[in-house]
């Protein structure tokens, strides 16, 4: 096989938003997308179609570049781009001249067949984060990665690839902060230092265009701001899907569901959702109802309804051959489905035997789909779990033969799942009016969060399992997925009650709260476990529903800025050492103001690493300075988590789901310091669609430790918030003489007297 090198330019020239250079070995263009976002892309053979599964912003239309004798010299407010005319390379540069990234001298862009591969130059102290759900550790350099959406049954906390491509990583050096997203949803590949000799990190794919956005703003929020600007940010989740989650493969019937339903309204277990795995389906033909488990699934919707749950149906792509089936028969009709490249449909074995496969990368395809919910929608779901989408089947390889329209395997499988997520959450949009329907998917491609929630696929009931789904949680969240979680308790195996209880108590932390089982393990629900953990569980979730308020201004954070839930560490610590120790590796903060120590079920005490600041344990209000590793306990009753000082966390009180108007009381949490805070709450219908046009209720709060008040902005948005008291809840303020504890929604300044 011949490999070839990127060699001297031959000529530049402007084409439209592009800087088109020309070299022997093929051109690269240049576009400008903001001052820290600059695209490249480098082709063998450039064809002018220009598409992507992921961004959604275009390129300025022009911008300003000179020469010099060695390089093409384009600036930015914020970055300089060098690239070297021979050989042609890419640099980047701040804007004032520190490196940030530059290719290997030697090799730059290279080819081997269609096989594009780029090398760049190791910095000594560069650390590597991202790339979502990709097991090791938080820290990738030394890792080497594959993106390839696979069903990855049993996977291990060394598997890879999962389910997943999100082909986004962001570099940590000298001080300095860069991010490179690879825009290719052909097979790709990214080493970080792992093979070496610390010489060159590499990456690229097995073919199309080496076409990547390069990052340059400083700090990681900032850099997570901008490739969700890029890729854009999710639209507000339906509160419900906020709340707990109960599912399993499967509940086998409307009984089975109503009765684990009504089991946790009789125990005052808060939970808002239940789910139907593949059992409610007659044969596993997607969009219709088993006619003798499910027969009056409109009966049970209704009764699921009236107790205040929210039912979430999994639908798969495979589609069974069987004529007569309204599915099959108009996918023929309509020629749907993927095909070898002689026409014929391809045929792949899933849960219901010989399936072709809707190809989704058709408008008019994910249209059909779309409508097809209405077997769904009609009677009351409107949350829908979609599930198999790397594509899978049967035997793992689907062909590479196999075409979806003018695109082929190997080009767009690890954007397949994405676009079923895309069809499914555009169809059911229209089909529910006004409603958010909450959209679930296995398999994603970057800029997923603009459809979907994710969860991390077929996870096993060990402690092991349990610190790498938050691993991948908290990878996940800083490559655009803000709506994450995992099979909590494992979906495979059986956890022992010691790691259910720690498990769910993490769960409450993490952004979807749903606890899931593989078919013939053992029941799972909270009462299934004694009557002891029967109860902790209970107090976590009910932590959960307490915190919602919080959470859900977490979320809108999320969406306006792209900052996930669950945050790494290494977001606002991007160069302390402790962060990236694979002893801390795991901690997380959970929105701006708690922090979370992962614990295995094993361990009743635990070092946390508390970064500068101060910081309180949340469930006993003590103390701690933080810059230091502190020995705590990690009772299975008692998480631990610690609160930010100078954090103010809104709560409500008990409910037993979020249909509940409660008691209308905002409990609001102040974690004194020395220094003024401020916290931006968001509330809103949990609903619809409203908040887009103005009918939110949004207002920043702020203590000021000086003056010793508390104020409250005036509202913005039209929406009535659905508390009409404040409650104050102060800790950490020594002898407090409340004057008054109680405030009306009303009040602007709240006066402390101590
Ligand atoms: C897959 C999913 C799992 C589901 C099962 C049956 O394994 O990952 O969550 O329960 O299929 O539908």
């Amino acid at each position: 096989m011949e490999t070839t090198i990127s060699g001297n330019i031959q000529g530049f020239k402007q084409q439209g938003e592009a800087l088109v250079i020309k070299a022997a070995e093929g051109e690269a263009r240049v576009y400008i997308y903001s001052p820290t976002i600059i695209r490249i892309c480098i082709s063998k053979n450039h064809h002018d179609a220009d598409t992507s599964f992921a961004v959604i912003q275009k390129p300025v239309p022009d911008f300003d570049f000179d020469e010099s004798a060695e390089f093409i010299r384009i600036n930015t407010s914020a970055l300089k781009l060098r690239i070297h005319k021979s050989p042609l390379r890419f640099n980047f540069y701040t804007a004032d001249g520190k490196p940030l990234s530059e290719d290997d001298e030697r090799f730059g862009t290279t080819w081997q067949g269609s096989r594009v591969i780029t090398y760049r130059k190791l910095y000594p102290d560069e650390r590597f984060i991202g790339l979502g759900e990709k097991t090791g550790n938080l820290d990738r350099r030394g890792s080497s990665y594959t993106n390839w959406n696979t069903d990855a049954v049993d996977y291990t906390p060394k598997t890879d690839p999962l389910y997943k491509t999100f082909p986004f990583f962001i570099g940590l050096h000298s001080g300095l902060t860069y991010g490179l997203f690879l825009d290719n949803t052909h097979k790709s590949y990214f080493d970080f230092g792992a093979t070496t000799d610390n010489q060159m990190s590499w990456f690229g794919a097995d073919s199309g265009d080496q076409n990547y956005y390069f990052f340059g703003a400083q700090g990681v929020p900032q850099l997570l701001a901008d490739y969700t600007w890029l890729t854009g940010r999710m639209e507000m989740p339906p509160l419900w899907s906020l709340g707990y989650q109960q599912c399993r493969w499967s509940y086998m019937s409307a009984a089975e569901v109503l009765d684990i339903a009504k089991t946790f309204r009789k125990k005052q277990i808060p939970a808002d959702v239940i789910y139907c795995d593949i059992d409610y389906m007659e044969g596993f033909k997607i969009f219709t109802w088993n006619k003798k488990t499910f027969a009056k699934p409109k009966a049970m919707m209704d009764e699921l309804k009236a107790m205040n749950f929210h039912l979430v149906t999994i639908v798969d792509p495979g589609i069974k051959i069987e004529e007569g089936y309204q599915q099959y028969d108009e996918g023929i009709a309509n020629n749907y489905f993927a095909t070898y490249p002689n026409g014929e449909n391809y045929t792949g074995y899933v849960w219901p035997g010989r399936c072709h496969f809707p190809n989704f990368f058709r408008e008019d395809v994910r249209e059909w789909w779309g409508a097809a919910f209405t077997a769904l929608t009609d009677i009351g779901v409107d949350g829908f779990w979609n599930d198999m989408n790397e594509p899978a089947a049967w035997g793992q390889n689907m062909p590479w033969l196999v075409q979806f329209g003018d695109k082929d395997m190997p080009e767009v499988r690890n954007a397949y799942g994405t676009q079923m997520a895309r069809a499914t959450y555009e169809g059911t949009c229209k089909l529910l009016g006004n409603k958010r329907p909450f959209v679930l998917t296995r398999a994603a491609y970057a800029g997923t969060q603009r459809y979907s929630a994710v969860w991390t696929g077929d996870n096993t009931g060990t402690d092991e399992h349990m610190l790498l789904g938050q691993r991948l949680v908290n990878s996940l969240g800083i490559t655009g997925m803000a709506f994450t979680g995992v099979d909590i308790g494992g979906f495979s195996g059986n956890p022992t009650p010691e790691l259910m209880v720690r498990w769910n108590s993490l769960g409450v932390y993490t952004p979807m709260f749903r606890n899931h089982a593989i078919q013939g393990s053992k029941m799972r629900e909270p009462w299934k476990w004694g009557e002891a953990n029967e109860q902790i569980i209970k107090k976590d979730i009910e932590q959960r529903y307490k915190l919602l308020p919080y959470i859900y201004s977490a979320f809108y954070q999320s969406h306006l800025t792209g900052m996930p839930l669950s945050r790494t560490l290494a977001i606002e610590h991007s160069f302390d050492d402790l962060v990236f120790d694979t002893r801390f590796q795991n901690q997380f903060m959970f929105g701006d103001a708690l922090l979370i120590a992962p614990v295995e079920s094993t361990r009743m005490n635990t070092d946390v690493y508390l970064p500068p600041g101060s910081w309180y344990r949340l469930s006993t209000n003590e103390k701690f300075n933080g810059d230091q590793i502190v020995n705590v306990d990690a009772p299975l009753t008692d998480l631990p988590v610690f609160v930010k000082a100078g954090s103010i966390v809104p709560m409500q009180h008990i409910v037993q789901s979020t249909a509940e108007q409660g008691d209308g009381i905002l409990e609001l949490h102040i974690w004194h310091n020395e220094e003024p805070c401020l916290f931006t709450y968001y509330e809103d219908d949990g609903l619809s669609y409203d908040y887009q046009t103005g009918a939110f209720y949004k207002r920043e709060i702020g203590f000021e430790p000086i003056n010793r008040v508390i104020h409250l902005s005036s509202v913005e948005g039209t929406f009535s918030s659905k508390y009409g008291k404040i409650q104050l809840v102060l800790h950490g303020f020594g002898k407090v003489n409340l004057k008054q504890e109680m405030f009306d929604l009303e009040n602007g300044v709240m006066e402390i007297g101590y």
